[in-house]
Parts: C-alpha cells; sequence; structure tokens
C-alpha cells in the first residue's frame, strides 16, 4: 500500500461533507438519522486528521442556504452540533484541538451560539489542529461582510482605497490568519462548489469521492490525501 509522506501532506483541508440525506434515504431512514450518522463521521475525521498531523480542518456544518430547509430538521441539526460540542470539549482538550467558526454566527440559535462561543473561548489556546466549523456560512456573504468592514475602516479613515490589496482582502474574511485550503473534499459525486470558501480555494486541489458522508471513512481519505500528493501543484507557474 502506497504511504502517506508525512511531509507534503496538505496543511489545510477543508470538506463539503455532502450524502446524509441520500445514505438514509437509501437505507430507509429519516434525513435526522442520516444527520446523526454524519456527526459520527465527523468525530472519526476530526480524529484521524488530527493522527496524521493535518493542521487546519475546515468543515461545511450548516450553509447560508441550509435555513430554508424544514424547520425540524433545522432543529435537528442544531441539537446534534450542541451534543457534538458538549461530548468533544473533553477530546479537544485533550488533544490541542483548537475550535473556530466561520459565518453569520449571529443567526444560530441562543444554546447553540453560547456553546460554541464558550467552547472556543476554552480552547482558543490550544496549538495542535485548528477545527472550523463553517455555520450559517456562505462565501458571497463572507466577502459582501469583508466589503463591509474595509469600507467601514476607509469610511473612518483608517485606511485608503489603494491600499485595498489581496492581502488586506484576505484578511478581512472569517478565515483570517488561516492558510488558503490545499485541499478541498466533496463527498457523495456532486460537481459543485456550493458557495465554499469561494475566495480562499483559488488554487486549492480538489477532490471529488462517490461515498456519502456518513460512509466517509479513514480509507477514504488516505485515498484523497495520496491523491492531492501525486498532483503537481504550480501555482499559476509554468
Ligand atoms: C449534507 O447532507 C450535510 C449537511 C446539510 C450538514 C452536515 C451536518 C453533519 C455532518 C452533522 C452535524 C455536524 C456536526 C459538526 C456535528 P444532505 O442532507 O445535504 O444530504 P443529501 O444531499 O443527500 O440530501
Amino acid at each position: 500500500m502506497t504511504r502517506i509522506d508525512p511531509k507534503q501532506l496538505p496543511a489545510h483541508v477543508a470538506i463539503i461533507m455532502d450524502g446524509n440525506g441520500r445514505w438514509a434515504k437509501r437505507k430507509g431512514l429519516s434525513r435526522i438519522h442520516g444527520h446523526q450518522r454524519g456527526a459520527d463521521t465527523v468525530r472519526k475525521i476530526v480524529t484521524f486528521s488530527r493522527e496524521i498531523g493535518i493542521r487546519f480542518l475546515t468543515l461545511y456544518a450548516f450553509s447560508e442556504e441550509n435555513w430554508k430547509r424544514p424547520a425540524h430538521e433545522v432543529k435537528a441539526l442544531m441539537k446534534l452540533l450542541n451534543r457534538f460540542l458538549k461530548a468533544e470539549l473533553e477530546e479537544m482538550q485533550e488533544n490541542g484541538i483548537r475550535l473556530k467558526t466561520i459565518g453569520r454566527v449571529a443567526k444560530l440559535p441562543k444554546s447553540t451560539r453560547q456553546i460554541l462561543l464558550d467552547t472556543v473561548e476554552q480552547t482558543s489556546s490550544n496549538t495542535g489542529m485548528t477545527l472550523t466549523l463553517a455555520l450559517s456560512y456562505g462565501g458571497r456573504q463572507e466577502i459582501v461582510d469583508a466589503i463591509r468592514k474595509i469600507t467601514g475602516q476607509i469610511r473612518e479613515n483608517k485606511i485608503s482605497p489603494d491600499q485595498i490589496d489581496e492581502e488586506l482582502v484576505s484578511n478581512s474574511l472569517y478565515t483570517s490568519g488561516m492558510p488558503d485550503p490545499d485541499l478541498l473534499i466533496r463527498t457523495s459525486g456532486e460537481y459543485r462548489v456550493s458557495n465554499f470558501l469561494l475566495w480562499q480555494i483559488s488554487y486549492c486541489e480538489i477532490f471529488i469521492t462517490q461515498t456519502l458522508w456518513p460512509d466517509f471513512g479513514e480509507d477514504d481519505f488516505r485515498e484523497a490525501l495520496l491523491d492531492y500528493q501525486k498532483r503537481e501543484r504550480r501555482f499559476g507557474a509554468a
């Protein structure tokens, strides 16, 4: 079996976790059941990522568009998230995992927001892997929020328009301070970006697997990493 080269690991892996609903449908179970199994996969993949030495793992857990889902499904997803955060805090502390969130978190229910902020604060000095949950997240909304931030600074005479460059824009995004993703994985076979990290994925390698998120395991992750290591990244150069 080909080995993963630890020197050539992507520093930042981002994942679009798709297929919970289809997984459940195939098994004759409810969508909520699919999300529960999806949350189990999150636990496994977080542990595995940390063990192999990924520095940044970013998961698309709830998009801006996901608010359009039936209220009971949204509620169930928030409940799962609350449960996940409560159950994993100890594990995160033991393994040096720092939690971050990106998105319009203010839109989340109060209880979720509270647990989220507590967990972010309690894990803030951990120096192992950074786990970022994208919640109420949309890439276009993120760019809009960055523009608002920058124009606000211009209005307050803190910067002038000619100081706007790529670095300033990057630093005004929710992901400020994080490296751009090197590898984007999407499960369940769709060839779409779905409004995820639009600015940040400019030079990202993309790996799409047919595996549905609840079935995604270490072997699938290894396959994605091996595939990534075979690619020649030129960042536009010859
Ligand atoms: C896509 O499946 C997945 C989501 C909308 C949310 C992802 C949520 C989880 C993995 C569970 C909870 C998360 C955490 C962090 C504990 P889908 O419903 O769009 O699947 P489908 O396209 O097959 O219908």
